[in-house]
């Protein structure tokens, strides 16, 4: 099974915007295609499939009783431009061999897999948009509603994407992203909270003018400001215990080699486990842009996408993923994860708890991203000892 979990996470590699490399953003044309796929592997697991108006694929494995309570498994679908075959899907494909398993026997509880329909916040600079209706807090912008209808779903429907009010909680698998567990020679790890996170946009306004003819004393150049505080930003994460800070993304106008950039804007994304470092740091960072900005006569401006405070997993389903993990003869191990994850949307709602695999060369949002056909042995066999305890726990 393990190795049909690694084949089905590749194949599904096909399915994207860009040919030779996997990207996959919110409800894009290759999403339809993930859907027919999954739909397919959850049909033949014993589920009933359906897509919500937020265009999260769900796969139902109902319980032997109608009014049975319901445990979700899940995670998201779409991937970061030019991403990994494993960073989410994984955990839905997972979720699939999990119930293939079971080989058609019911349990006290209905089983759903989710397959959510945003994660990354690629599309349009906004994460968690699947998990968000699946909580009954949708996200309200006409882009995103357009995208939905485009995608051949309607948008009134949205609020039929909740979750039932019936619920037991959700579990998460999902790749570390990092490079704690192969440091430490471990397959899997459960996930005690998930860091807080702040994302942004900064924006330097200059004086765009001709390369060649402007002393360099009279310009005000947008990127070399930037470029100041990005050199500025990194020192200060480097400076703060436990902080991670990012520029991804840059945007420079109007962009020919012969003219003083007028505009720079950067993404900035910082993250913390604890939210009373995060912020007062992010407050740092943007003071210095606005300090060096004022310094090369430019101006400065700072618009928010997200800020996500840190979400502690639910302790008791934490502990029997423990005890899974030690039923299942492997080492017991629990760590924060830098990386967001649905799973700190979904605990706003219900018990929420993660299961990361090893990542082999820490590496993820990257082609090389991997898994190891016996880590995914370990979670599956830690997984049937969890649904075993739940089982048990409801009887
Ligand atoms: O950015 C993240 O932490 C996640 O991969 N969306
Ligand atoms: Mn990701
Ligand atoms: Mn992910």
């Amino acid at each position: 099974m393990e190795r049909e979990v690694i084949a089905r996470c590749r194949s599904l590699a096909a399915c994207t915007e860009e040919p030779g490399y996997i990207t996959r953003t919110f409800l894009s044309e290759p999403m339809h295609a993930v859907h027919t796929i999954l739909q397919a592997w959850m049909e033949q697991a014993g589920m009933s499939v359906w897509v919500d108006a937020a265009g999260n694929l769900r796969g139902r494995y109902a319980a032997r009783e109608a009014d049975a309570p319901c445990f979700y498994i899940g995670s998201h679908l779409d991937t970061v431009p030019h991403g990994g075959a494993f960073d989410g899907l994984l955990g839905v494909v997972m979720g699939i061999a999990l119930l293939d398993l079971l080989a058609g026997r019911r349990l006290q509880f209905h089983v759903e897999v989710v397959g959510f329909s945003e994660e990354e916040g690629v599309r349009f600079g906004i994460p968690f948009i699947g998990s968000r209706a699946f909580i009954g807090d949708p996200v309200c912008d006409p882009r995103v509603d357009a995208a939905i209808r485009a995608f051949g779903l309607d948008p009134s429907r949205i609020g039929d994407a909740r979750a039932s009010d019936n619920v037991l909680g959700y579990l998460e698998f999902h790749i570390e992203q990092g490079p704690v567990l192969e440091e430490r020679g471990l397959p899997v790890t459960v996930v005690q909270a998930i860091a807080g996170q702040s994302r942004s946009e900064v924006l330097f306004r200059g004086q765009s003018n001709h390369a060649g003819t402007t002393p360099m004393h009279l310009r005000r150049d947008a990127l070399a400001g930037m470029a100041e505080w990005i050199g500025a930003v990194e020192r200060e994460a480097g400076a703060t215990p436990g902080l991670v800070a990012t520029v991804g993304r840059i945007g420079v106008e109007p962009g020919a080699t012969n003219v003083i950039p007028g505009t720079a804007r950067a993404s900035l994304d910082v993250r913390h486990a604890a939210d009373s470092a995060r912020k007062p740091a992010v407050e740092r960072l943007l003071e210095c842009g606005g300090q060096i900005a004022a310094r090369r006569g430019l101006g400065f401006s700072c618009s928010w996408q997200l800020d996500q405070p840190a979400v502690a997993m639910d302790p008791g389903l934490s502990q029997m993923l423990e005890c899974a993990i030690a039923a299942a003869g492997y080492p017991v191990h629990r760590m924060m994860s830098g990386a967001g994850h649905d799973a700190m949307i979904v605990a706003r709602r219900m018990p929420a708890a993660m299961l990361f695999l090893r990542s082999p060369g820490g590496i993820s949002h990257h082609p090389d991203e991997a898994v190891l056909e016996g880590d995914v042995t370990a979670a599956l066999s830690v997984a049937i000892e969890f649904l075993e305890q739940l089982e048990a726990h409801l009887a």
